[in-house]
């Protein structure tokens, strides 16, 4: 087993990753169940695919549960869900000392994490991911959201979890549309500053998607050890270096925008495009060369990933994409920072990008 310690001041948390680490749960959670019983949301098709071997692990520990079930998607990160989930919270006597139990991918750490947040004024929570996505970015570093009709992730806050439990195994069962698009956010920790784990990702793509256990670990440990390291730095996006994690994501918000957040283009898609773009820009600004952008371009299209505007199937314009992108929340004080990048693991915020330069590469890009 790997122990990764985020350490944010005064409450830093465990991340363990550990193969086959769901089947003996009841050992690294018990300490946190009251009165022998646990709180656990989860989402339907995490109910038939992983909830059974949890469940049965706590039960042979004598822990009881109950489960809050969302519906799969996007649309279980509403406030219709919300009010829902923090209703049976109550019903069951949630108490402040209680640890909420996430059990699923983004959506159920998102909203789970933000109940926690807000039911009887904060109470604790812990993470149990489930996709690779979530494993590797979105259960580490406290951001909890759910959507609004105004846009994505628009309502939230910070609230860290005591805890997250990864077991590499639970993938197995993950489509593999949805495991490429987590391996985006693997490879984004490459780019950010990691020139040498962008090279391992080359090298091991393939073992990674066969299945090959020491990879995914691997993958998955490197990955949290550069999350815990930047959040650790930079907790509440301040100071920039947070701000690195979005690589990829200005471009990305504006092809998930038009293709309507929806199944067409998942998230870890549009962040893989988004950040072949933030190469080719860079490339175009004279920052980066040919050959690193053709190196990032292609490691995304062995994994099944978009590349390009073709590839994400965007036909919006250079025009209306920026005007997606001024509604992303990461616009501050009416400016848009981008990540650019001066070649693979130097990426670095800009604030001096002109949109409209912007727009006229996108309309280059989609011509290409
Ligand atoms: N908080 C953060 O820092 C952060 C970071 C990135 C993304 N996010 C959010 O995370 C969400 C995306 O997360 P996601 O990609 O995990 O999506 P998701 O939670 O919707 O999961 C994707 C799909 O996989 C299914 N699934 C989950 N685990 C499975 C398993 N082991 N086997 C089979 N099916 C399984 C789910 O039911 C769902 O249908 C978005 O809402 C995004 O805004 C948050
Ligand atoms: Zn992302």
């Amino acid at each position: 087993m790997t122990v990764v310690t985020v350490d944010i001041a005064d409450r830093p948390y465990d991340i363990h990753v550990e193969a086959g680490l769901l089947g003996d749960i009841a050992r690294h959670i018990a300490p946190y169940s009251r009165s022998g019983r646990l709180l656990v949301v989860t989402d339907d098709n995490v109910a038939k695919h992983v909830w059974p071997e949890v469940l049965g692990a706590l039960t042979r520990a004598n822990i009881g549960a109950e489960v809050f079930v969302l519906p799969a998607g996007e649309a279980g990160k509403s406030w219709g869900q919300l009010e829902k989930l923090t209703d049976w919270l109550l019903e069951h006597h949630i108490e402040r000392s209680d640890h909420i139990i996430a059990l699923g991918g983004g959506v159920v750490g998102d909203i789970t994490g933000f109940a926690a947040h807000v039911v009887k004024r904060g109470c604790s929570f812990i993470q149990v991911p489930t996709t690779l996505l979530a494993q590797v970015d979105s259960s580490v570093g406290g951001k909890t959201a759910i959507n609004s009709s105004a846009g994505k992730n628009l309502v939230g806050a910070f609230h860290q979890p005591s805890l997250v439990l990864i077991d590499p195994d639970v993938l197995v069962t993950l489509p593999t549309r949805q495991l490429a698009a987590g391996f985006a956010e693997v490879i984004k920790y490459g780019l950010i500053d990691d020139a040498d784990f962008f090279s391992w990702c080359e090298d091991n793509l393939d073992a990674f998607f066969a299945g090959n256990a020491a990879a995914r670990e691997y993958a998955i440990v490197h990955s949290v050890q550069s999350k815990a390291r930047i959040v650790a730095a930079d907790e509440k996006e301040l100071n920039g270096t947070r701000a690195l994690l979005n690589l990829g994501h200005t471009f990305g918000h504006a092809l998930e925008a038009d293709t309507g957040f929806s199944d067409r283009l998942f998230h870890g898609e549009a962040v893989a495009a988004g950040m072949a773009l933030a190469f080719r820009y860079s490339v175009r600004l004279g920052l980066c060369t040919v050959g690193d952008a053709d190196r990032v371009s292609a490691l995304l299209e062995r994994a099944g990933l978009p590349a390009s505007l073709a590839e994400a199937d965007v036909t919006a314009n250079g025009a209306q994409l920026v005007e997606y992108m001024l509604h992303d929340k990461k616009m501050s004080g009416g400016t848009l920072p981008f990540l650019l990048a001066s070649g693979i693991g130097q990426s670095f915020l800009s604030k001096d990008v002109v949109l409209g330069d912007v727009a006229s590469f996108l309309d280059a890009e989609a011509q290409s």
